[in-house]
């Protein structure tokens, strides 16, 4: 099935068919679910609140006269991991979420059976414009210093709740067919994926995502993750993606998805930043730039490959990530702990929104990449040129033999690293860095007029260079073919 039938906006269709769409690698957005108005409005006031705590109430009326999405105008983007913080630690929130989840999964999809959701505090999701956020000074480490004291706080919470109701109804598994599964799972552990990153510095020309070593020192406003699926963090597999719009989510801040990857067996790589994260060596397929209206719910299946969008809009964008699990099975290899305990829609339904439901990851493990593929991995063409460009003078990469049409290949020099393209057009070339994070294009997808970053798919124009971002560019070279063999001849700087 080609993924542009798969994909569906209409309006009006059944529940059965939504689920029919995600099942096969689809999306669909939510525009009508129950409470829609009422729930997004309590949101909007716990982060008005936080707003007038944090910076006042003067802050707090500007911020009301010109919406959420002029946020970044008025308060503060040192102030936005307190924010963040005040919200995640709100009651009301927990929630809103709870509530949302039952009713999308309940009304919206009507789930026929029994199925879990999570009092998720933890999927708040704040972003400022690029050029505000990059000028705060508090980073990611800052924030996570802080985070881990709530996050801390609120499993204590769980726990006291599991323990009161001593309910543990979900079935563990012993069998001797789980016992193998444990024991080959730790053999795959995060060990064995710490040293597979620290292998890839043998090959430099390989370090498509070497730029997010430095994350823990990017600003907390400008928090942005790489493409992953939600089980590499420990969420249950065949869940659900409820990412609700609260306010300004454009096609160029937003979610990004990689339907092609669907139902692939893909499996991630640990960073030095214990993230997971896609492998570099894998090339990226159409990135999916999806504009969310606000209060609407962008929904999609626990294993659709997707990343934010690096927000180089002029809004503030937030969101709300909820999700909904038919059944509480683990991917054997996640290295995040999830929550401890899991909210069935039977007991809300029976107006129990107390008791939890206990599902350890161990006892839980679900099957992994059973019939299914491995990603297509594209041919990797890379030259190595122990020389630099010298201004005027053209200097000979390759075969021209080398580079069919439609393929792009990465050529490293002494000092600089250069993408060439050859399509409709002839040969283009493109700086090989993204002007972001540093991490490099080769990995990205192409088509006739962009390249897009394969880490937060910002689109550079392949004729100049330039992005939707007047701060990211690309340098442009100017490739031509003589004698069978490509030159390169630097034409034109930023
Ligand atoms: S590294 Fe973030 S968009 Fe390129
Ligand atoms: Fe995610």
């Amino acid at each position: 099935m080609k993924t542009t039938d798969r994909i569906t906006n209409k309006k009006a269709e059944t529940s059965s068919k939504i689920l029919e769409k995600l099942n096969e690698g689809g999306y669909f957005i939510l525009d009508k679910f129950k409470d829609k108005e009422k729930l997004s409005d309590l949101v909007r006031q716990v982060i008005l609140s936080g707003i007038e705590k944090l910076e006042g109430v003067e802050c707090r009326r500007l911020v009301e006269s010109d919406g959420l999405c002029k946020m970044h105008q008025h308060f503060p983007a040192d102030k936005l991991a307190d924010l963040d913080l005040f919200v995640k630690g709100s009651p009301c929130v927990k929630e809103v979420i709870l509530q949302l989840s039952f009713n999308v999964g309940r009304g919206s999809l009507k789930l026929p059976d029994e199925f879990f959701m999570e009092e998720n505090p933890f999927a708040f999701k704040i972003s400022y414009p690029h050029q505000v956020a990059v000028e705060s000074k508090v980073t990611n480490a800052d924030y996570h210093q802080k985070y881990s004291a709530l996050r801390n706080r609120i499993t204590l919470e769980e726990n006291l709740k599991l323990r009161s109701k001593q309910k543990i109804n979900y079935p563990k598994k012993s069998s001797i067919g789980n016992l193998l599964k444990i024991a080959s799972s730790l053999k795959k552990s995060i060990f064995e994926k710490i040293l597979s990153f620290g292998r890839s510095d043998q090959n430099q020309l390989l370090e498509t995502y070497k730029g997010f070593d430095r994350i823990a020192n990017q600003p907390y406003a400008a928090k942005v993750h790489q493409p992953h699926i939600d089980s590499w963090y420990g969420a249950p597999l065949e869940g659900i993606s409820l990412w609700w719009a609260i306010e300004g989510a454009t096609e160029n801040n937003g979610v990004v998805l990689y339907p092609d990857f669907f139902g692939q067996a893909i499996d991630f790589q640990v960073t030095e930043a214990s993230s997971s994260y896609l492998p570099f060596g894998i090339t990226l397929t159409k990135p999916y730039k999806i504009p969310v209206p606000n209060g609407n719910i962008l929904l999609f299946k626990y294993d659709m490959l997707h990343s934010s969008h690096l927000n180089i809009s002029d809004f503030t964008r937030i969101a709300v990530v909820a999700q909904i699990y038919p059944q509480l099975q683990f991917n054997p290899d996640a290295i995040h702990a999830r929550g401890t305990g899991f909210h069935s829609s039977a007991d809300i339904a029976r107006g129990d929104w107390e008791n939890l439901v206990q599902a350890p990851i161990e006892d839980n493990f679900g099957v992994l990449f059973e019939n299914k593929q491995k990603p297509h991995v594209e041919r990797r063409i890379s030259v190595r040129i122990k020389a630099d460009l010298l201004e005027g003078i053209p200097i000979c990469l390759c075969d021209s033999n080398l580079l069919k049409n439609g393929e792009k290949m990465l050529v490293t020099l002494q000092s600089e690293s250069i993408i060439v393209i050859r399509n409709a057009r002839g040969l283009q070339a493109v700086s090989a860095i993204c002007s972001h994070m540093g991490v490099n294009l080769i990995d990205g997808f192409h088509d006739e007029q962009n390249i897009y970053c394969p880490g937060h798919a910002v689109a550079y124009s392949l004729a100049d260079g330039s992005s939707n971002c007047e701060f990211l560019k690309l340098q442009v070279y100017q490739v031509y073919d003589h004698n069978q063999k490509f030159f390169e001849k630097r034409t034109m700087r930023f």
